[in-house]
Protein backbone atom coordinates (compact mmCIF):
# COMPACT_ATOMS: atom_id res chain seq x y z
CA UNK A 1 0.00 0.00 0.00
CA UNK A 2 1.25 3.57 -0.99
CA UNK A 3 0.32 6.66 0.69
CA UNK A 4 0.62 10.07 -0.83
CA UNK A 5 0.24 13.72 -0.17
CA UNK A 6 -2.57 15.02 -2.78
CA UNK A 7 -1.24 18.73 -1.83
CA UNK A 8 0.76 20.87 0.87
CA UNK A 9 -2.91 21.93 2.44
CA UNK A 10 -4.73 18.86 2.87
CA UNK A 11 -5.77 15.25 1.23
CA UNK A 12 -3.93 11.96 0.78
CA UNK A 13 -4.11 9.05 -2.04
CA UNK A 14 -3.82 5.80 -1.37
CA UNK A 15 -3.06 3.19 -4.05
CA UNK A 16 -2.20 -0.73 -4.12
CA UNK A 17 -4.46 -1.49 -1.53
CA UNK A 18 -7.89 -3.06 -2.24
CA UNK A 19 -10.19 -1.78 1.19
CA UNK A 20 -12.08 -5.44 1.04
CA UNK A 21 -9.31 -7.40 2.19
CA UNK A 22 -7.04 -4.72 3.63
CA UNK A 23 -5.14 -5.92 6.83
CA UNK A 24 -5.51 -4.43 10.30
CA UNK A 25 -1.81 -2.30 10.06
CA UNK A 26 -3.01 -0.62 6.93
CA UNK A 27 -6.56 0.36 8.32
CA UNK A 28 -4.55 2.22 11.47
CA UNK A 29 -2.04 3.31 8.35
CA UNK A 30 -5.55 4.73 6.57
CA UNK A 31 -7.60 6.36 9.57
CA UNK A 32 -3.71 7.70 10.50
CA UNK A 33 -3.13 9.47 7.19
CA UNK A 34 -6.71 10.68 7.19
CA UNK A 35 -6.62 12.41 10.66
CA UNK A 36 -3.52 14.24 9.41
CA UNK A 37 -4.59 15.03 5.76
CA UNK A 38 -8.05 15.66 6.56
CA UNK A 39 -9.40 14.11 2.75
CA UNK A 40 -8.10 10.24 1.88
CA UNK A 41 -9.02 8.91 -1.71
CA UNK A 42 -8.42 5.44 -2.00
CA UNK A 43 -8.00 4.68 -5.56
CA UNK A 44 -8.82 1.73 -8.27
CA UNK A 45 -11.37 0.16 -5.48
CA UNK A 46 -14.69 -2.27 -7.43
CA UNK A 47 -17.14 -1.90 -4.56
CA UNK A 48 -20.94 -3.95 -3.57
CA UNK A 49 -22.98 -1.54 -1.71
CA UNK A 50 -22.18 -3.50 1.49
CA UNK A 51 -18.15 -3.27 0.89
CA UNK A 52 -19.02 0.50 0.41
CA UNK A 53 -20.83 0.84 3.87
CA UNK A 54 -18.45 -1.74 5.98
CA UNK A 55 -15.79 0.53 4.56
CA UNK A 56 -17.72 3.97 6.26
CA UNK A 57 -18.59 1.97 9.29
CA UNK A 58 -14.94 1.59 10.27
CA UNK A 59 -15.10 5.39 10.48
CA UNK A 60 -17.93 5.51 12.72
CA UNK A 61 -21.85 4.95 12.98
CA UNK A 62 -23.36 5.58 9.22
CA UNK A 63 -27.35 7.44 9.36
CA UNK A 64 -29.47 8.37 6.58
CA UNK A 65 -29.34 11.78 5.02
CA UNK A 66 -31.65 14.52 5.84
CA UNK A 67 -33.08 14.59 1.84
CA UNK A 68 -35.26 11.83 1.26
CA UNK A 69 -35.80 11.86 -2.13
CA UNK A 70 -32.17 10.53 -3.37
CA UNK A 71 -31.70 7.60 -0.82
CA UNK A 72 -31.25 3.94 -2.02
CA UNK A 73 -34.55 2.45 -1.75
CA UNK A 74 -33.25 -0.40 -0.28
CA UNK A 75 -30.60 0.82 2.11
CA UNK A 76 -31.54 4.24 3.35
CA UNK A 77 -28.30 5.20 4.63
CA UNK A 78 -26.95 5.25 1.33
CA UNK A 79 -27.35 8.51 -1.02
CA UNK A 80 -26.96 7.78 -4.87
CA UNK A 81 -25.67 11.82 -6.28
CA UNK A 82 -26.13 12.62 -9.25
CA UNK A 83 -29.52 10.63 -10.70
CA UNK A 84 -32.13 12.68 -12.98
CA UNK A 85 -29.71 15.52 -13.10
CA UNK A 86 -30.99 16.20 -16.36
CA UNK A 87 -35.42 16.73 -16.64
CA UNK A 88 -36.80 14.69 -19.32
CA UNK A 89 -36.91 17.97 -21.68
CA UNK A 90 -33.13 17.87 -21.82
CA UNK A 91 -33.21 20.56 -19.25
CA UNK A 92 -30.41 20.80 -16.46
CA UNK A 93 -32.49 19.86 -12.81
CA UNK A 94 -30.31 22.44 -11.09
CA UNK A 95 -30.99 20.94 -7.09
CA UNK A 96 -29.10 17.73 -8.72
CA UNK A 97 -26.89 18.83 -10.40
CA UNK A 98 -25.42 22.23 -8.27
CA UNK A 99 -26.09 19.63 -5.09
CA UNK A 100 -22.83 20.19 -3.17
CA UNK A 101 -21.53 23.07 -4.93
CA UNK A 102 -20.25 26.28 -2.39
CA UNK A 103 -17.86 25.79 0.27
CA UNK A 104 -19.13 23.97 3.44
CA UNK A 105 -19.04 21.20 5.72
CA UNK A 106 -21.69 18.50 5.95
CA UNK A 107 -24.66 18.40 8.29
CA UNK A 108 -23.97 21.48 10.44
CA UNK A 109 -27.64 21.80 10.51
CA UNK A 110 -27.78 17.84 11.64
CA UNK A 111 -28.43 16.99 15.72
CA UNK A 112 -26.39 13.80 15.39
CA UNK A 113 -23.17 15.63 13.79
CA UNK A 114 -21.50 14.86 10.79
CA UNK A 115 -18.30 13.52 11.44
CA UNK A 116 -17.29 12.45 7.89
CA UNK A 117 -18.63 12.47 4.71
CA UNK A 118 -17.88 9.13 1.96
CA UNK A 119 -18.47 9.28 -1.69
CA UNK A 120 -17.85 6.46 -4.21
CA UNK A 121 -17.21 7.24 -7.53
CA UNK A 122 -19.33 5.32 -9.99
CA UNK A 123 -19.61 7.46 -13.49
CA UNK A 124 -16.84 9.90 -13.99
CA UNK A 125 -17.61 12.87 -16.79
CA UNK A 126 -15.31 13.17 -19.40
CA UNK A 127 -14.33 16.57 -17.76
CA UNK A 128 -15.43 19.33 -15.05
CA UNK A 129 -17.57 17.50 -11.94
CA UNK A 130 -13.71 17.98 -9.87
CA UNK A 131 -14.22 18.28 -6.07
CA UNK A 132 -12.13 21.11 -4.20
CA UNK A 133 -11.42 20.79 -0.30
CA UNK A 134 -9.68 22.84 1.85
CA UNK A 135 -7.99 22.79 5.54
CA UNK A 136 -9.83 24.64 8.18
CA UNK A 137 -7.05 24.36 10.75
CA UNK A 138 -5.30 26.43 8.30
CA UNK A 139 -7.46 29.18 8.03
CA UNK A 140 -7.78 29.55 11.60
CA UNK A 141 -3.81 30.23 11.37
CA UNK A 142 -4.17 32.63 8.67
CA UNK A 143 -6.86 34.81 11.10
CA UNK A 144 -5.29 37.86 12.65
CA UNK A 145 -4.62 37.20 16.17
CA UNK A 146 -7.27 40.15 16.64
CA UNK A 147 -9.94 38.39 14.76
CA UNK A 148 -9.59 34.76 16.87
CA UNK A 149 -10.10 37.07 19.94
CA UNK A 150 -12.87 38.64 18.76
CA UNK A 151 -14.63 35.54 17.50
CA UNK A 152 -13.26 33.50 20.29
CA UNK A 153 -16.81 32.30 22.45
CA UNK A 154 -18.92 33.05 19.51
CA UNK A 155 -21.46 30.81 18.34
CA UNK A 156 -23.67 30.59 14.56
CA UNK A 157 -27.15 28.63 13.83
CA UNK A 158 -27.25 26.59 10.94
CA UNK A 159 -29.89 25.02 9.13
CA UNK A 160 -29.94 23.33 5.71
CA UNK A 161 -29.31 25.28 2.86
CA UNK A 162 -28.91 28.74 5.11
CA UNK A 163 -30.86 31.40 5.83
CA UNK A 164 -32.11 31.71 2.09
CA UNK A 165 -32.84 27.73 2.52
CA UNK A 166 -31.94 27.58 -0.92
CA UNK A 167 -31.50 23.60 -1.48
CA UNK A 168 -34.83 23.32 0.18
CA UNK A 169 -36.26 22.19 -3.04
CA UNK A 170 -34.61 18.67 -2.30
CA UNK A 171 -36.39 18.17 0.93
CA UNK A 172 -40.04 16.95 1.44
CA UNK A 173 -42.22 19.64 3.03
CA UNK A 174 -42.19 18.10 6.31
CA UNK A 175 -37.85 18.85 6.51
CA UNK A 176 -38.42 22.14 5.42
CA UNK A 177 -38.31 24.25 8.86
CA UNK A 178 -36.37 21.90 11.40
CA UNK A 179 -34.64 23.79 14.25
CA UNK A 180 -31.61 24.82 13.72
CA UNK A 181 -27.95 23.22 15.73
CA UNK A 182 -25.80 25.83 16.91
CA UNK A 183 -22.03 25.49 16.66
CA UNK A 184 -18.87 27.52 18.06
CA UNK A 185 -16.60 30.04 15.32
CA UNK A 186 -13.68 28.07 16.56
CA UNK A 187 -13.55 24.11 16.97
CA UNK A 188 -11.28 22.03 18.99
CA UNK A 189 -10.84 18.64 16.73
CA UNK A 190 -11.88 16.17 19.18
CA UNK A 191 -9.15 13.76 17.64
CA UNK A 192 -5.86 16.17 16.85
CA UNK A 193 -6.92 18.59 19.01
CA UNK A 194 -6.66 21.40 16.64
CA UNK A 195 -8.54 24.60 16.43
CA UNK A 196 -10.44 25.09 13.49
CA UNK A 197 -12.32 28.03 11.82
CA UNK A 198 -16.30 26.53 11.70
CA UNK A 199 -17.40 28.82 9.28
CA UNK A 200 -20.06 27.32 7.11
CA UNK A 201 -21.57 30.11 4.69
CA UNK A 202 -23.65 27.76 2.18
CA UNK A 203 -25.80 26.43 5.89
CA UNK A 204 -25.64 29.44 7.71
CA UNK A 205 -28.31 30.87 9.64
CA UNK A 206 -27.41 33.59 11.71
CA UNK A 207 -24.55 34.39 14.19
CA UNK A 208 -25.73 34.31 17.87
CA UNK A 209 -26.31 37.31 19.59
CA UNK A 210 -25.19 39.81 16.76
CA UNK A 211 -27.61 42.15 15.00
CA UNK A 212 -27.83 41.23 11.55
CA UNK A 213 -25.33 43.90 9.86
CA UNK A 214 -22.86 43.44 12.35
CA UNK A 215 -22.89 39.53 11.50
CA UNK A 216 -22.67 40.35 7.53
CA UNK A 217 -19.81 42.40 8.21
CA UNK A 218 -18.23 39.29 10.36
CA UNK A 219 -18.96 37.06 7.75
CA UNK A 220 -17.44 39.18 4.58
CA UNK A 221 -14.67 39.42 6.53
CA UNK A 222 -14.23 35.57 7.45
CA UNK A 223 -14.89 34.72 4.19
CA UNK A 224 -11.78 36.60 3.16
CA UNK A 225 -9.88 34.16 5.35
CA UNK A 226 -12.32 31.01 4.57
CA UNK A 227 -9.40 29.57 1.92
CA UNK A 228 -5.99 30.15 3.42
CA UNK A 229 -3.24 30.11 0.74
CA UNK A 230 -1.93 26.78 -0.11
CA UNK A 231 -4.99 25.16 1.55
CA UNK A 232 -7.10 23.59 -1.41
CA UNK A 233 -6.84 20.56 -2.82
CA UNK A 234 -9.13 19.73 -6.13
CA UNK A 235 -9.49 16.23 -6.79
CA UNK A 236 -10.12 14.94 -10.20
CA UNK A 237 -12.23 11.74 -10.06
CA UNK A 238 -11.56 8.39 -11.50
CA UNK A 239 -13.95 5.75 -11.76
CA UNK A 240 -13.35 3.49 -8.58
CA UNK A 241 -12.06 6.63 -6.20
CA UNK A 242 -13.36 6.27 -2.55
CA UNK A 243 -13.17 9.68 -0.51
CA UNK A 244 -13.55 10.48 3.20
CA UNK A 245 -13.38 13.79 4.57
CA UNK A 246 -12.99 14.94 7.67
CA UNK A 247 -16.48 17.59 8.06
CA UNK A 248 -14.55 18.87 11.53
CA UNK A 249 -11.44 20.02 9.78
CA UNK A 250 -11.78 21.06 6.17
CA UNK A 251 -14.83 22.46 3.62
CA UNK A 252 -15.57 21.32 0.34
CA UNK A 253 -17.48 22.18 -2.56
CA UNK A 254 -18.68 20.67 -5.91
CA UNK A 255 -17.60 22.70 -9.13
CA UNK A 256 -21.13 21.51 -10.76
CA UNK A 257 -19.35 22.06 -14.19
CA UNK A 258 -19.98 18.79 -15.98
CA UNK A 259 -21.39 18.68 -19.47
CA UNK A 260 -25.05 17.79 -18.92
CA UNK A 261 -25.28 14.97 -21.53
CA UNK A 262 -22.83 13.08 -19.14
CA UNK A 263 -23.07 11.49 -16.31
CA UNK A 264 -22.11 11.98 -12.54
CA UNK A 265 -22.90 9.66 -10.39
CA UNK A 266 -21.71 8.63 -6.79
CA UNK A 267 -22.60 6.61 -3.81
CA UNK A 268 -22.77 8.87 -0.68
CA UNK A 269 -22.74 7.91 2.76
CA UNK A 270 -22.61 10.22 6.38
CA UNK A 271 -20.83 9.40 9.43
CA UNK A 272 -21.78 10.58 12.73
CA UNK A 273 -20.06 11.96 15.37
CA UNK A 274 -19.32 10.07 18.58
CA UNK A 275 -17.77 11.06 22.17
CA UNK A 276 -14.94 8.64 23.30
CA UNK A 277 -17.78 6.53 24.59
CA UNK A 278 -19.87 6.45 21.53
CA UNK A 279 -21.86 9.07 22.29
CA UNK A 280 -23.02 10.58 19.88
CA UNK A 281 -22.46 14.80 19.18
CA UNK A 282 -22.85 17.63 17.23
CA UNK A 283 -18.85 18.66 17.72
C1 LIG B 1 -21.18 17.04 -1.30
O1 LIG B 1 -21.03 18.23 -1.10
O2 LIG B 1 -21.63 16.33 -0.40
C2 LIG B 1 -20.87 16.42 -2.65
C3 LIG B 1 -19.61 16.89 -3.27
C4 LIG B 1 -19.48 16.47 -4.71
O3 LIG B 1 -20.44 15.95 -5.30
O4 LIG B 1 -18.42 16.69 -5.29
Amino acid sequence: MKIEKASPGCGAIVTDVDIRSMSDAEWRSIYEAWLEAGVICIRGQSLTIQDFLSYGQRFGQIFPHLVKKSRHPDHPELTVMGIDARNADGSVNKPVYTRGHGWHTDGPWDPKGCKATQLYGLEIPSRGGDTLFANMAMAYDALPISLQKRIEGLEADYVYGGASRKSADLLEPEDRNLPPVRHPLIRTHRETGQKTLYFNPTHLLRIVGLPDQEATALFQELEAYQIAPGAEYRHKWQVGDLITWDNRCTLHSATADYPIEERRIHWRCTIASEDAKGKLVTN
